[in-house]
């Protein structure tokens, strides 16, 4: 089942006065399915938050169609249906938190809804439990650390209880940790409620977490299919700016040095395991263990 889909999706900036407009989505066809994660990939300006800020009707189509589910985008009637269904997290935490106590921040958007209260008190727990940040309620969130804030902001969307989140780029202005929290949090709400997940992202490893990875490059789709697929295209991704893994990078450079290595392998287990495997081929790890041997022998003598 799809939840959304881009067809023929154009889109352009008003230009300054005499100035041409200059398409930022240029004719992008995309279906993203219930259930799935789905990683948004491009340099800087290829469109990405634009066509995220199509996902929730907050940009309209300059042409083509943008469907949320069997809504099209563009009918302002049935707008709340849209915002209900596609929930947003930006890169600064600071600018998405609204209250001055978690559980507030994350009442605000289900009471701006018309939630009964009961409601609201549920579905706050509920978020909050999802992020893993039952125990700072009352806290208050400028105290929290960037990810944490960003957790509680996760929360906020969540509360609204909407099918699909889309995360703009919501690790970049974390610390290792705060990253980690925030990715854990997105899988485990893909896993546990079947939420679908679009997540835009400059960091190459956080791709590997999606089943599908798309490839923006001037408002136009340029890769589109499985991170082990995507990965591989190294000259292809490097020609417009990207770089990859850095696993995938050391199995290319092994690669064209002329070792024979998995060029599929992402994870850092799987990256270690090609390598082992490749050097195995060739005979080095014999020649390793019998060094360490001799070695052995050498230091007991
Ligand atoms: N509000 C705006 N008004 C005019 N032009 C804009 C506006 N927002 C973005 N643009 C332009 O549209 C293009 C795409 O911008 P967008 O922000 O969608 O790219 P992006 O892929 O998200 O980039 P980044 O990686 O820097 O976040 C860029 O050329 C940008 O300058
Ligand atoms: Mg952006």
């Amino acid at each position: 089942m799809e939840m959304l889909r881009a067809e023929e999706l154009c889109f352009s900036y008003p230009a300054g006065e005499g100035e041409a407009r200059v398409p930022v989505l240029d004719h992008v066809n995309l279906t993203i399915e219930k259930g799935s994660i789905v990683a948004v990939l491009g340099h800087n300006g290829s469109g990405k938050s634009t066509l995220a800020k199509q996902f929730n009707a907050v940009y309209l189509p300059s042409g083509g169609k943008m469907w949320v589910e069997q809504f099209d985008t563009a009918n302002e009637a049935v707008l709340l249906e849209i915002r209900r269904r596609v929930g947003m997290v930006f890169q600064n935490p600071d600018n998405q938190i609204v209250a001055n106590v978690v559980e507030e921040d994350v009442a605000f958007a289900p009471e701006n809804l018309g939630v009964s209260t009961e409601e609201i008190r549920r579905r706050v727990d509920d978020a909050l439990a999802a992020v893993g940040m039952s125990d700072f309620t009352r806290h208050a969130p400028h105290l929290l650390s960037g990810g944490q804030k960003q957790r509680v902001a996760i929360a906020g969307v969540l509360a609204m209880e909407p099918e699909c989140i889309v995360l703009d780029e919501a690790t970049a202005m974390l610390d290792p940790r705060g990253r980690r929290d925030v990715l854990d949090t997105v899988r485990r709400l893909n896993r546990d409620k079947g939420m679908t997940v679009v997540m835009i992202t400059h960091h190459m490893d956080e791709a590997e977490l999606a089943d599908r990875v798309v490839v923006l490059n001037h408002g136009q789709v340029y890769l589109d299919g499985a991170p082990k697929e995507i990965f591989q295209q190294v000259k292809q991704l490097r020609s417009i700016g990207l770089t990859v893994p850095e696993t995938v990078k050391l199995l290319y450079d092994l690669h064209q040095e002329g070792m024979d290595v998995l060029l599929s392998a992402i994870s850092v287990e799987e990256c270690a395991d090609a390598v082992c495997r490749a050097l195995q081929a060739c005979g080095v790890e014999e020649s390793v263990s019998e060094r360490e041997n001799e070695r052995g022998t050498n230091y007991q003598s």
